[in-house]
């Protein structure tokens, strides 16, 4: 599987492939690494897959993607640039693979028929010189969550399709969308990744809900800032800023 990973990062921006059969998690093992140029690291299994919001991710051998990216910058870059970036690339692999419309739900989820297929954890640290970015990535390919606990909130691209997913294929598609997505945007600026964003997380306008120690809030999206918090509308009809969180779709 080793060569194959790396026959798939030829045409991106990723220069070296980390490979295990099982690890704790992804994410933990990027930031151990020591290359100090682009890569990627894959496992068929995670026995502590980490999600948002001290969230365990649910990440069985052999069916799905679990994947990090691990990225040197000279700067700090604003981590909602990154995850928007990845969540466009995600949204467009699936669409040009598939013909399937997903759904970016704010701020990094990736949404079939209401249901998470995809989601991103973002995690950053800072040195004097430079700052390492992990982008971890999990794509539920092929597991039935059709009569598990999670099947009102979880769906996989095999239950969308009908068909098994080749996962190689999908992670070289994607790890080339995230490449040319990335170069757009170190040429021209996020305004472009933006605006994709917006289209696909089609937002704006929304009612949404937020619950916090048990208390249900309900809100109307107004807008949302170029570095991700979302401006909205309270039942009192005054203006609120949203910052990283969990929100829910009234409709
Ligand atoms: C979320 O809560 O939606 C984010 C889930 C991120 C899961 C991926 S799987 C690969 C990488 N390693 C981890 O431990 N987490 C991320």
């Amino acid at each position: 599987m080793l060569k194959e990973l790396e026959n798939a990062i030829k045409n991106s921006i990723f220069k070296k492939v980390n490979y295990y059969e099982s690890i704790d998690s992804t994410n933990s093992a990027a930031f151990l690494s020591t290359f100090d140029d682009n890569e990627i690291f894959v496992a068929e299994s995670q026995t502590a897959g980490r999600g948002r919001l001290d969230r365990k991710w649910f990440s069985p051998s052999g069916e799905n993607i679990y994947l990090s990216l691990k990225l040197i910058f000279e700067h700090t870059p604003i981590s909602f640039e990154i995850i928007s970036l990845t969540a466009i690339s995600l949204r467009e692999t699936i669409f040009e693979l598939f013909d399937i419309m997903s759904e970016i739900k704010w701020p990094n989820d990736i949404l079939i028929n209401g249901k998470k297929c995809s989601g991103t954890l973002s995690e950053q640290r800072l040195s004097n010189q430079s700052s390492t970015v992990v982008i971890g990535v999990g794509i539920n390919c092929n597991s039935n969550f059709g009569d598990s606990e999670l099947s009102d909130i979880a769906i996989s691209l095999s239950e969308v399709t009908g068909k098994n997913i080749n996962r190689l294929e999908f992670l070289k598609y994607f790890l080339e969308k995230w490449s040319d997505n990335f170069y757009i945007f170190n040429k021209s600026g996020f305004l472009n990744i933006f605006n994709r964003w917006l289209e696909y997380s089609n937002i704006i306008g929304r009612h949404i809900f937020t619950t916090q120690n048990g208390v249900k809030r309900f809100f109307v999206v107004e807008d949302v800032k170029l570095s991700g918090e979302l401006i909205v509308i309270n039942e009192e009809k005054s203006y609120e800023t949203l910052y990283v969180g969990d929100c829910f779709y009234v409709n």
